[in-house]
Protein backbone atom coordinates (compact mmCIF):
# COMPACT_ATOMS: atom_id res chain seq x y z
CA UNK A 1 0.00 0.00 0.00
CA UNK A 2 2.68 2.62 -0.99
CA UNK A 3 0.45 5.96 -1.00
CA UNK A 4 2.17 7.58 1.25
CA UNK A 5 2.34 10.95 2.97
CA UNK A 6 3.16 13.82 0.25
CA UNK A 7 4.68 16.29 3.09
CA UNK A 8 7.24 13.87 4.14
CA UNK A 9 8.00 12.90 0.63
CA UNK A 10 8.57 16.16 -0.92
CA UNK A 11 11.02 17.28 2.25
CA UNK A 12 12.82 13.98 1.60
CA UNK A 13 13.10 15.32 -1.54
CA UNK A 14 14.16 19.22 -0.29
CA UNK A 15 16.63 17.74 1.70
CA UNK A 16 18.43 14.98 -0.24
CA UNK A 17 18.71 17.23 -3.78
CA UNK A 18 16.01 15.86 -6.29
CA UNK A 19 12.55 16.69 -7.42
CA UNK A 20 9.50 14.59 -7.50
CA UNK A 21 7.43 14.91 -10.66
CA UNK A 22 3.07 16.14 -9.72
CA UNK A 23 2.49 14.40 -13.72
CA UNK A 24 -1.08 15.87 -14.59
CA UNK A 25 -3.18 12.76 -16.00
CA UNK A 26 -6.13 13.17 -17.87
CA UNK A 27 -6.66 9.17 -18.72
CA UNK A 28 -6.30 5.80 -17.62
CA UNK A 29 -3.35 5.74 -20.25
CA UNK A 30 -1.75 8.68 -18.68
CA UNK A 31 -2.26 6.97 -14.99
CA UNK A 32 -0.93 3.27 -16.45
CA UNK A 33 2.69 5.23 -18.32
CA UNK A 34 3.06 7.71 -15.50
CA UNK A 35 2.58 4.48 -13.02
CA UNK A 36 5.20 2.22 -15.53
CA UNK A 37 7.79 4.86 -15.95
CA UNK A 38 7.81 5.23 -11.65
CA UNK A 39 8.66 1.67 -11.31
CA UNK A 40 11.39 1.02 -14.22
CA UNK A 41 12.83 4.05 -12.12
CA UNK A 42 12.31 2.64 -8.55
CA UNK A 43 11.20 6.45 -8.14
CA UNK A 44 8.20 8.41 -6.16
CA UNK A 45 6.10 9.71 -8.29
CA UNK A 46 2.86 12.40 -7.48
CA UNK A 47 -0.19 11.45 -10.00
CA UNK A 48 -1.84 14.73 -9.98
CA UNK A 49 -5.19 16.03 -11.50
CA UNK A 50 -6.05 19.41 -12.05
CA UNK A 51 -9.60 20.87 -11.67
CA UNK A 52 -9.08 22.70 -15.40
CA UNK A 53 -9.24 18.99 -16.77
CA UNK A 54 -12.11 18.28 -15.30
CA UNK A 55 -14.36 19.01 -18.23
CA UNK A 56 -12.35 15.90 -20.03
CA UNK A 57 -12.96 13.25 -17.53
CA UNK A 58 -15.07 12.28 -14.43
CA UNK A 59 -13.36 13.32 -11.60
CA UNK A 60 -14.71 10.49 -9.28
CA UNK A 61 -14.35 7.38 -11.98
CA UNK A 62 -10.79 8.52 -12.48
CA UNK A 63 -9.84 9.11 -9.17
CA UNK A 64 -11.01 5.76 -8.25
CA UNK A 65 -8.13 4.19 -11.00
CA UNK A 66 -5.59 6.65 -9.99
CA UNK A 67 -5.93 5.03 -6.08
CA UNK A 68 -6.27 1.47 -7.48
CA UNK A 69 -2.82 1.88 -9.46
CA UNK A 70 -1.32 3.46 -6.33
CA UNK A 71 -2.47 1.13 -4.50
CA UNK A 72 -0.89 -1.34 -6.64
CA UNK A 73 2.25 0.15 -7.13
CA UNK A 74 5.62 -1.46 -5.35
CA UNK A 75 6.47 2.73 -5.50
CA UNK A 76 5.79 5.79 -3.32
CA UNK A 77 2.54 7.74 -4.59
CA UNK A 78 1.22 10.82 -3.36
CA UNK A 79 -2.28 11.73 -5.09
CA UNK A 80 -2.21 15.50 -5.27
CA UNK A 81 -5.46 18.01 -6.58
CA UNK A 82 -3.75 20.46 -9.26
CA UNK A 83 -4.92 24.27 -8.52
CA UNK A 84 -8.02 23.39 -6.52
CA UNK A 85 -10.74 26.34 -6.86
CA UNK A 86 -12.01 26.52 -3.81
CA UNK A 87 -12.54 24.82 -0.52
CA UNK A 88 -15.54 22.48 -1.46
CA UNK A 89 -13.56 21.56 -4.04
CA UNK A 90 -10.49 20.67 -1.65
CA UNK A 91 -12.89 19.07 0.64
CA UNK A 92 -14.00 16.77 -2.25
CA UNK A 93 -10.77 15.84 -3.43
CA UNK A 94 -9.62 14.87 -0.29
CA UNK A 95 -12.86 12.58 0.23
CA UNK A 96 -12.37 11.23 -3.11
CA UNK A 97 -8.83 9.56 -2.07
CA UNK A 98 -6.38 12.86 -2.80
CA UNK A 99 -3.22 12.94 0.40
CA UNK A 100 -2.33 16.23 -0.92
CA UNK A 101 -4.43 19.65 -2.17
CA UNK A 102 -3.30 22.94 -3.89
CA UNK A 103 -5.31 25.88 -3.92
CA UNK A 104 -4.77 28.51 -6.22
CA UNK A 105 -5.54 31.68 -4.83
CA UNK A 106 -2.65 33.04 -6.33
CA UNK A 107 -4.52 35.53 -8.96
CA UNK A 108 -6.56 37.34 -5.80
CA UNK A 109 -4.19 40.25 -3.19
CA UNK A 110 -2.06 38.83 -0.97
CA UNK A 111 -4.44 39.37 2.52
CA UNK A 112 -7.23 37.19 0.56
CA UNK A 113 -4.84 34.46 -1.00
CA UNK A 114 -3.91 34.31 3.17
CA UNK A 115 -6.63 34.22 4.27
CA UNK A 116 -8.54 31.55 1.44
CA UNK A 117 -5.56 29.50 1.90
CA UNK A 118 -5.26 29.58 5.66
CA UNK A 119 -8.65 27.89 5.68
CA UNK A 120 -8.20 25.04 2.93
CA UNK A 121 -5.12 24.43 5.24
CA UNK A 122 -6.98 24.27 8.54
CA UNK A 123 -9.16 21.84 7.21
CA UNK A 124 -6.76 19.62 5.29
CA UNK A 125 -4.43 19.19 7.98
CA UNK A 126 -7.74 18.41 9.88
CA UNK A 127 -7.43 15.47 7.46
CA UNK A 128 -3.43 14.72 7.70
CA UNK A 129 -3.90 16.27 3.89
CA UNK A 130 -0.17 18.59 2.58
CA UNK A 131 -1.39 21.51 1.19
CA UNK A 132 0.56 23.30 -1.86
CA UNK A 133 -0.47 26.94 -1.90
CA UNK A 134 0.78 29.17 -4.79
CA UNK A 135 2.46 33.10 -4.41
CA UNK A 136 2.67 34.97 -7.81
CA UNK A 137 1.25 34.57 -11.05
CA UNK A 138 2.30 31.68 -13.80
CA UNK A 139 0.72 32.55 -16.53
CA UNK A 140 -0.56 30.42 -19.80
CA UNK A 141 -2.63 27.13 -19.72
CA UNK A 142 -1.34 23.61 -18.88
CA UNK A 143 -1.53 21.64 -22.70
CA UNK A 144 -2.38 25.16 -24.83
CA UNK A 145 0.07 27.14 -26.21
CA UNK A 146 1.88 29.82 -23.94
CA UNK A 147 1.08 32.96 -26.65
CA UNK A 148 -2.81 32.17 -26.14
CA UNK A 149 -2.38 33.41 -23.19
CA UNK A 150 -0.14 36.03 -22.91
CA UNK A 151 -0.52 36.98 -19.09
CA UNK A 152 2.69 38.96 -17.58
CA UNK A 153 4.60 36.86 -14.80
CA UNK A 154 4.44 38.07 -11.96
CA UNK A 155 7.80 37.11 -9.48
CA UNK A 156 7.24 35.60 -6.24
CA UNK A 157 8.61 38.23 -3.72
CA UNK A 158 10.50 36.98 -1.05
CA UNK A 159 9.01 38.56 1.95
CA UNK A 160 5.64 38.07 0.68
CA UNK A 161 6.56 34.62 0.34
CA UNK A 162 7.85 34.73 3.98
CA UNK A 163 4.58 35.78 5.34
CA UNK A 164 2.43 33.74 3.08
CA UNK A 165 4.29 30.86 4.49
CA UNK A 166 3.88 31.80 8.08
CA UNK A 167 0.49 33.10 8.17
CA UNK A 168 -1.04 30.00 6.22
CA UNK A 169 0.84 26.71 7.44
CA UNK A 170 0.94 25.60 3.97
CA UNK A 171 3.87 22.68 3.46
CA UNK A 172 5.20 23.95 0.55
CA UNK A 173 4.83 26.99 -1.99
CA UNK A 174 4.09 27.32 -5.66
CA UNK A 175 6.54 30.14 -6.99
CA UNK A 176 6.77 31.86 -10.19
CA UNK A 177 10.29 32.96 -11.13
CA UNK A 178 10.13 32.96 -14.84
CA UNK A 179 8.12 29.37 -16.02
CA UNK A 180 4.96 29.50 -17.71
CA UNK A 181 2.86 26.93 -18.56
CA UNK A 182 1.63 25.44 -21.48
CA UNK A 183 4.23 25.69 -25.00
CA UNK A 184 6.44 28.45 -25.33
CA UNK A 185 8.93 29.44 -27.89
CA UNK A 186 12.27 29.22 -26.39
CA UNK A 187 13.10 28.53 -23.02
CA UNK A 188 12.17 30.72 -20.48
CA UNK A 189 14.24 33.25 -18.54
CA UNK A 190 14.34 31.74 -14.87
CA UNK A 191 15.05 34.54 -12.32
CA UNK A 192 17.13 31.73 -10.24
CA UNK A 193 19.05 34.68 -7.72
CA UNK A 194 15.33 35.15 -6.19
CA UNK A 195 14.54 31.63 -6.37
CA UNK A 196 17.60 30.99 -4.35
CA UNK A 197 16.96 33.71 -1.56
CA UNK A 198 13.41 32.22 -1.25
CA UNK A 199 14.65 29.31 -0.86
CA UNK A 200 17.20 30.16 1.83
CA UNK A 201 14.31 32.58 3.90
CA UNK A 202 11.82 29.44 4.08
CA UNK A 203 13.37 26.31 4.26
CA UNK A 204 10.55 24.94 2.80
CA UNK A 205 9.89 22.13 -0.43
CA UNK A 206 9.28 24.62 -3.51
CA UNK A 207 7.14 23.64 -6.35
CA UNK A 208 7.53 24.82 -10.24
CA UNK A 209 4.44 24.66 -12.40
CA UNK A 210 5.03 25.05 -16.61
CA UNK A 211 7.63 22.52 -16.10
CA UNK A 212 7.21 21.80 -19.60
CA UNK A 213 10.35 23.68 -22.24
CA UNK A 214 12.92 23.68 -19.82
CA UNK A 215 16.16 22.62 -20.71
CA UNK A 216 18.45 19.86 -18.67
CA UNK A 217 20.69 22.61 -17.22
CA UNK A 218 17.44 24.67 -16.28
CA UNK A 219 16.04 21.76 -14.06
CA UNK A 220 19.40 21.02 -12.35
CA UNK A 221 19.34 24.84 -11.04
CA UNK A 222 15.82 24.72 -9.82
CA UNK A 223 16.64 21.39 -8.00
CA UNK A 224 19.37 23.10 -6.86
CA UNK A 225 17.63 26.02 -5.79
CA UNK A 226 15.36 24.30 -3.27
CA UNK A 227 12.67 22.78 -6.37
CA UNK A 228 11.41 19.52 -4.67
CA UNK A 229 8.32 19.19 -6.85
CA UNK A 230 7.83 19.91 -10.62
CA UNK A 231 4.67 19.95 -12.12
CA UNK A 232 4.53 18.60 -15.70
CA UNK A 233 1.44 18.10 -17.91
CA UNK A 234 1.85 19.63 -21.74
CA UNK A 235 5.17 17.38 -22.84
CA UNK A 236 3.05 14.16 -21.53
CA UNK A 237 0.19 15.33 -23.50
CA UNK A 238 2.06 16.28 -26.86
CA UNK A 239 4.28 13.11 -26.62
CA UNK A 240 0.84 10.96 -26.63
CA UNK A 241 -0.66 13.16 -29.30
CA UNK A 242 2.24 12.37 -31.23
CA UNK A 243 1.82 8.78 -30.58
CA UNK A 244 -1.31 8.83 -31.89
CA UNK A 245 -0.68 10.59 -35.29
CA UNK A 246 2.05 8.33 -35.67
CA UNK A 247 -0.10 5.27 -36.34
CA UNK A 248 -0.31 4.48 -40.37
CA UNK A 249 -4.28 4.42 -40.54
CA UNK A 250 -3.98 0.71 -41.48
CA UNK A 251 -6.00 -0.45 -38.75
CA UNK A 252 -8.65 1.92 -37.93
CA UNK A 253 -10.68 2.34 -34.30
CA UNK A 254 -9.79 3.75 -31.32
CA UNK A 255 -7.86 1.29 -29.81
CA UNK A 256 -5.51 0.85 -32.78
CA UNK A 257 -4.87 4.70 -32.71
CA UNK A 258 -4.45 4.98 -28.53
CA UNK A 259 -2.47 2.16 -28.18
CA UNK A 260 0.75 3.80 -28.50
CA UNK A 261 0.01 6.18 -25.77
CA UNK A 262 0.46 4.62 -22.54
CA UNK A 263 4.37 4.06 -23.96
CA UNK A 264 4.74 7.40 -25.10
CA UNK A 265 3.31 8.79 -21.99
CA UNK A 266 5.99 6.64 -20.29
CA UNK A 267 9.13 7.19 -21.96
CA UNK A 268 8.51 10.96 -21.42
CA UNK A 269 7.94 10.69 -17.65
CA UNK A 270 10.71 8.44 -17.23
CA UNK A 271 13.30 10.97 -19.03
CA UNK A 272 12.19 13.66 -16.54
CA UNK A 273 12.54 11.44 -13.28
CA UNK A 274 15.94 10.38 -14.45
CA UNK A 275 16.67 14.17 -15.13
CA UNK A 276 15.35 14.97 -11.84
CA UNK A 277 16.99 12.76 -9.40
CA UNK A 278 13.97 10.68 -8.55
CA UNK A 279 15.18 7.22 -9.55
CA UNK A 280 16.27 4.75 -7.08
CA UNK A 281 14.73 6.66 -4.43
CA UNK A 282 11.69 4.22 -3.86
CA UNK A 283 13.25 1.89 -1.03
CA UNK A 284 14.76 5.02 0.90
CA UNK A 285 11.69 6.99 0.79
CA UNK A 286 9.05 3.81 1.70
CA UNK A 287 11.29 3.13 4.91
CA UNK A 288 10.94 7.00 5.60
CA UNK A 289 7.86 8.40 5.63
CA UNK A 290 4.29 7.13 6.40
CA UNK A 291 2.28 5.24 4.83
CA UNK A 292 -1.54 6.59 4.38
CA UNK A 293 -3.44 4.34 5.89
CA UNK A 294 -7.00 4.72 6.17
CA UNK A 295 -9.03 4.45 9.40
CA UNK A 296 -12.59 2.78 10.16
CA UNK A 297 -14.53 4.53 12.39
CA UNK A 298 -16.95 1.79 13.63
CA UNK A 299 -20.00 1.99 15.92
CA UNK A 300 -22.40 -0.75 17.09
CA UNK A 301 -25.60 0.41 18.62
CA UNK A 302 -29.25 -0.29 19.25
CA UNK A 303 -32.18 1.91 18.81
CA UNK A 304 -34.82 2.59 21.43
CA UNK A 305 -37.82 4.86 21.47
CA UNK A 306 -38.23 5.38 17.82
CA UNK A 307 -39.73 3.67 15.55
CA UNK A 308 -38.55 1.51 12.07
CA UNK A 309 -39.13 4.10 9.69
CA UNK A 310 -37.30 6.51 11.94
CA UNK A 311 -33.89 4.31 12.11
CA UNK A 312 -34.06 4.88 8.12
CA UNK A 313 -35.05 8.86 7.98
CA UNK A 314 -32.19 8.97 11.24
CA UNK A 315 -29.80 6.50 8.63
CA UNK A 316 -30.25 8.79 5.83
CA UNK A 317 -29.56 11.63 7.20
CA UNK A 318 -26.48 10.68 8.53
CA UNK A 319 -25.39 9.34 5.26
CA UNK A 320 -26.10 12.68 4.01
CA UNK A 321 -24.55 15.02 6.37
CA UNK A 322 -21.73 12.82 7.88
CA UNK A 323 -20.09 12.01 4.13
CA UNK A 324 -19.85 15.67 3.40
CA UNK A 325 -16.99 16.44 6.37
CA UNK A 326 -13.75 16.53 5.50
CA UNK A 327 -11.69 13.24 5.70
CA UNK A 328 -15.07 11.47 5.48
CA UNK A 329 -14.53 8.52 2.75
CA UNK A 330 -17.57 6.59 3.33
CA UNK A 331 -20.51 6.10 5.07
CA UNK A 332 -21.58 2.69 5.26
CA UNK A 333 -25.16 1.97 7.44
CA UNK A 334 -25.14 -1.78 8.86
CA UNK A 335 -28.20 -3.76 10.00
CA UNK A 336 -26.86 -7.06 11.63
CA UNK A 337 -27.32 -10.02 9.55
CA UNK A 338 -27.71 -12.50 12.37
CA UNK A 339 -31.25 -11.63 14.43
CA UNK A 340 -29.61 -12.43 17.43
CA UNK A 341 -26.75 -10.18 17.61
CA UNK A 342 -26.08 -8.19 20.38
CA UNK A 343 -26.35 -4.97 18.26
CA UNK A 344 -28.69 -4.44 15.07
CA UNK A 345 -26.92 -1.68 13.18
CA UNK A 346 -23.47 -0.34 12.67
CA UNK A 347 -21.96 2.86 11.09
CA UNK A 348 -18.86 1.91 9.57
CA UNK A 349 -17.24 5.67 8.90
CA UNK A 350 -14.32 5.01 6.81
CA UNK A 351 -11.66 8.19 7.39
CA UNK A 352 -8.90 9.01 5.42
CA UNK A 353 -6.16 9.23 7.88
CA UNK A 354 -6.24 9.34 11.95
CA UNK A 355 -6.32 13.26 12.22
CA UNK A 356 -10.08 13.08 11.03
CA UNK A 357 -10.76 10.88 14.18
CA UNK A 358 -10.23 14.23 16.14
CA UNK A 359 -11.52 16.92 13.64
CA UNK A 360 -14.54 14.42 12.83
CA UNK A 361 -15.57 14.37 16.50
CA UNK A 362 -15.30 18.04 16.97
CA UNK A 363 -17.04 19.38 13.32
CA UNK A 364 -20.15 20.96 13.93
CA UNK A 365 -22.00 19.20 11.71
CA UNK A 366 -21.48 15.84 13.11
CA UNK A 367 -22.12 17.11 16.32
CA UNK A 368 -25.47 18.34 15.44
CA UNK A 369 -26.42 15.35 13.62
CA UNK A 370 -25.09 13.24 16.50
CA UNK A 371 -26.55 15.26 19.54
CA UNK A 372 -30.35 15.82 17.74
CA UNK A 373 -30.93 12.68 15.77
CA UNK A 374 -28.69 9.95 16.72
CA UNK A 375 -27.86 10.18 20.88
CA UNK A 376 -30.94 10.55 21.88
CA UNK A 377 -31.96 7.30 19.99
CA UNK A 378 -28.92 5.21 20.29
CA UNK A 379 -27.94 5.11 24.37
CA UNK A 380 -27.06 1.47 23.87
CA UNK A 381 -23.96 1.49 21.98
CA UNK A 382 -20.12 1.26 21.21
CA UNK A 383 -17.47 3.02 18.89
CA UNK A 384 -14.28 2.05 18.04
CA UNK A 385 -12.16 3.05 15.55
CA UNK A 386 -9.72 0.90 13.79
CA UNK A 387 -6.31 1.11 11.61
CA UNK A 388 -5.85 -1.79 8.97
CA UNK A 389 -3.37 -4.11 11.12
CA UNK A 390 0.14 -4.89 9.21
CA UNK A 391 1.85 -7.96 9.93
CA UNK A 392 4.57 -7.62 12.19
P1 LIG B 1 3.12 22.32 -18.13
O1 LIG B 1 1.83 21.98 -18.80
O2 LIG B 1 3.79 23.53 -18.71
O3 LIG B 1 4.04 21.14 -18.06
O4 LIG B 1 2.75 22.72 -16.63
C1 LIG B 1 2.04 21.81 -15.85
C2 LIG B 1 1.60 22.44 -14.59
O5 LIG B 1 2.15 23.39 -14.11
C3 LIG B 1 0.43 21.83 -13.91
O6 LIG B 1 0.08 22.51 -12.75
Amino acid sequence: MPIIDMKQMLQHAHQHGYAVGGFDVVSLDFVEGVVRAAERCQAPIILSLAESHFAHYDFELLMAAVEAAARRTPVPVAIHLDHGESEAMATRAINLGCNGVMVDASKFPLEQNIAHTRAITAMAHGCGVAVEGELGYVPGVEGEDAERHPGEVQYTSVADAKRYVDETGVDCLAVSIGTVHGRMKGAPQLDLKRLGQINQALQLPLVIHGGTGLDEDQYRALIANGVAKINYYTALADAAATAIRATDGSRPGYTALTEGVREAVAAETEKMIRLWGGAGRADELLAHCRPWQPVEHTILYNTANIPEEGVDEMMAEGQRVLSAIPGVRRVFCGQAVQGQAAYRYSWHIQFCHPAVIDSYREHPDHLAFANTLFRPVAADRISIDFNERRST
